[in-house]
């Protein structure tokens, strides 16, 4: 399974690659904002992080733009600045004629803001290259999540869609193992996430432990 960053903070994101190959990034308004940085600005350093390698970056299109006009051409502008940008478009009617037209002409598309498994269900059709269902949202709401996860990985294996799913809005170790049990092909969560994660209390535990008793042990 891959691990994306879910961040638009440069310094964040060059960490997360140095320290444990994250396989690609994230980014939503709301990062872009708190990254302090103009649009254009922020995913322009990102991409440079990333360039020659097959590792995507998820721009989203202009929240505003909610016509199929507005649209195709913010995301092919969008798509001209990295051969690594993935186009997020907030999942909604007019969005889905337009991925399957700038599927058409080799621009890969995230379907963002999915809530329902036939929401993703008409994004695989609609020939997204990802599909990410918001998990976080729905439990902070008293949502069923496992079974939302399970329904969007049981339709793309029934049909063999090429859509890979990204399970976001992770916020916990729990969940990212959840979705590995799933089947999803990628999480994307912050920093903290993979952090915490990657620890445990016993683990602390057991080094200190084993530090009493090496030095108390000759070595030669
Ligand atoms: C995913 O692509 C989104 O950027 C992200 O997971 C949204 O969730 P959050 O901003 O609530 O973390």
């Amino acid at each position: 399974m891959q691990f994306f960053l879910d961040s638009a903070h440069v310094d964040e994101i060059k960490y997360a690659l140095d320290a444990f190959n994250i396989d690609g990034v994230t980014t939503n308004p709301r990062h872009v904002q708190v990254s302090g940085k103009p649009f254009l600005t922020v995913i322009r350093e990102i991409a440079k992080l990333v360039e020659g390698t097959q590792k995507t970056v998820s721009v989203e299109v202009n929240p505003y733009f909610t016509t199929y006009e507005e649209m195709m051409p913010e995301a092919e502008k969008l798509a001209a600045i990295s051969p690594n940008f993935v186009i997020k478009l907030q999942c909604m009617e007019p969005a889905f004629k337009a991925m399957e037209a700038l599927a058409k002409k080799g621009i890969r598309v995230n379907c963002t803001l999915i809530f329902s498994a036939m929401q993703a269900l008409q994004a695989m059709r609609s020939g997204a290259y990802f599909v990410s269902p918001f998990i976080g949202w729905k439990e902070t709401n008293g949502e069923d999540v496992h079974g939302f996860i399970d329904d969007i990985v049981a339709i793309r294996d029934n049909y063999g869609f090429d859509s890979q799913i990204i399970v976001a809005a992770v916020r916990n170790a729990r969940q990212v193992v959840d979705a590995a049990v799933m089947g999803v092909d990628i999480v994307t969560a912050g920093l903290s996430v993979y952090q915490e994660g990657f620890q445990h209390p016993y683990t602390q535990e057991g080094i200190q432990k084993f530090i009493q008793f090496w030095d108390k042990t000759p070595y030669g």
